[in-house]
């Protein structure tokens, strides 16, 4: 089965390169056609537009940043994410708005993170000038530290790539913004990157009025030896699908292994319900440096069980997060999308080429 998926997907990406290159189709599209017939319609329709070419305002500071610009060049926004065949066509959009934002797109790095398919030569053709590097993580770093969550796609092992940037970004890499697949951004990344994080090693918007009681098991406040992590401590919710992240701290203090400690009793205890999410709310909830709540404008799929359509939350708005069950591009393509995956519409490659 596993195999099959593998192959699909391999496939799916070989398809979509030769329907973005018309030029390496040694065949007659007619016969594309019918042989892709036979392993099925959804490889077919598998396709992306190019995106346009994105280049540096007159008043960017910096230097043009050719492609050849290395990792370490101060002058970049690092910003990392997850690439999957699941949820392909969310990250591509993604980085799509990001870039349609900037006055400074050439000062972009993306670092993706995979664990399976070679998609790097799918997202040279899509995004021509975009700055990026791909890394491997091994799913056998968390398989068996992950418990069965509410919904099953949070328990993807690639859902917790983001606890070990610091290990796996260059140690040049100071600071990193995490962004989830299911978002778009309607502001310049900028802005979020300058964002002061005083002393604390993270930053992401706080929901101090979330009962954050909510997202922990029973088991875990009658046990003291696991609720006392919080005395002393104010913790508030925050959403793990944006944040601003010192890596310098986090690599210096060992956050990374911290979360993985928490893992591990979860295991035994069952302290929480939720994937990704609660570890980050133990080690972080409290000491997380307050980021204005319109750049993480979350639950827009709807809950975790039923992805009923939700409204945006008051106040401005940098970034939507498609968070929760529904996602709008398979809202889209069912013909029952909500009102707002329209804005995410816009940024969409997916599709046949113009
Ligand atoms: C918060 O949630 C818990 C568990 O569901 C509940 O017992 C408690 O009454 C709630 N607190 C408030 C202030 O709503």
């Amino acid at each position: 089965m596993h195999l099959i998926i593998r192959l699909s997907s391999f496939l799916a990406a070989s398809m979509a390169i030769i329907v973005l290159f018309p030029s390496l189709q040694s065949f007659p599209p007619a016969e594309a056609i019918r042989s892709s017939r036979l392993i099925g319609n959804s490889i077919l329709q598998f396709s992306y537009r190019k995106s346009s070419y994105f280049k540096n305002a007159e008043q960017c500071t910096s230097q043009k940043i050719s492609k050849k610009a290395t990792v370490c060049d101060p002058s970049l926004i690092h910003i990392a994410m997850t690439l999957d065949m699941d949820y392909l066509r969310g990250s591509i959009a993604a980085v799509h708005s990001i870039l349609e934002h900037s006055l400074c797109p050439e000062n972009v790095f993306l670092h993706f993170i995979v664990s399976d398919t070679n998609l790097e030569p799918l997202i040279e053709s899509i995004f021509p000038s975009l700055t990026f590097k791909t890394y491997y993580f091994d799913p056998e770093i968390v398989r068996n530290r992950i418990s069965s969550s509410v919904r099953q796609a949070l328990d993807q092992p690639l859902n917790y790539a983001r606890n070990y940037l610091a290990d796996l970004l260059e140690p040049c890499v100071h600071r990193v913004i995490y962004l989830d697949s299911d978002v778009i951004v309607v502001d310049d990344m900028s802005k979020l990157w300058t964002t002061s994080l005083g002393s604390r090693p993270i930053g992401a918007p706080e929901y101090c009025h979330a009962n954050f009681t909510r997202y922990f098991t029973a088991n875990f406040w009658s046990e003291k030896q696991f609720s006392d992590v919080f005395d002393g401590r104010n913790p508030c919710y925050f959403n793990t699908g944006v944040m601003v992240i010192d890596l310098v701290k986090w690599r210096r203090f060992g956050y990374s292994k911290k979360i993985e400690r928490w893992m591990e009793v979860q295991k035994n205890h069952r302290i929480y319900e939720l994937g990704s999410l609660p570890p980050f709310l133990l080690v972080f909830a409290g000491h997380v440096a307050r980021i204005e709540h319109r750049w993480n404008q979350h639950g827009l799929g709807g809950d975790n069980v039923n992805g009923n359509c939700r409204d945006l939350h008051p106040g401005s708005v940098s970034l939507l997060h498609w968070s929760g069950q529904g996602k709008p591009w398979l809202r889209l393509d069912s013909k029952r999308p909500c009102p707002l995956d329209a804005v995410w519409a816009r940024y969409d490659l997916y599709g046949p080429s113009l």
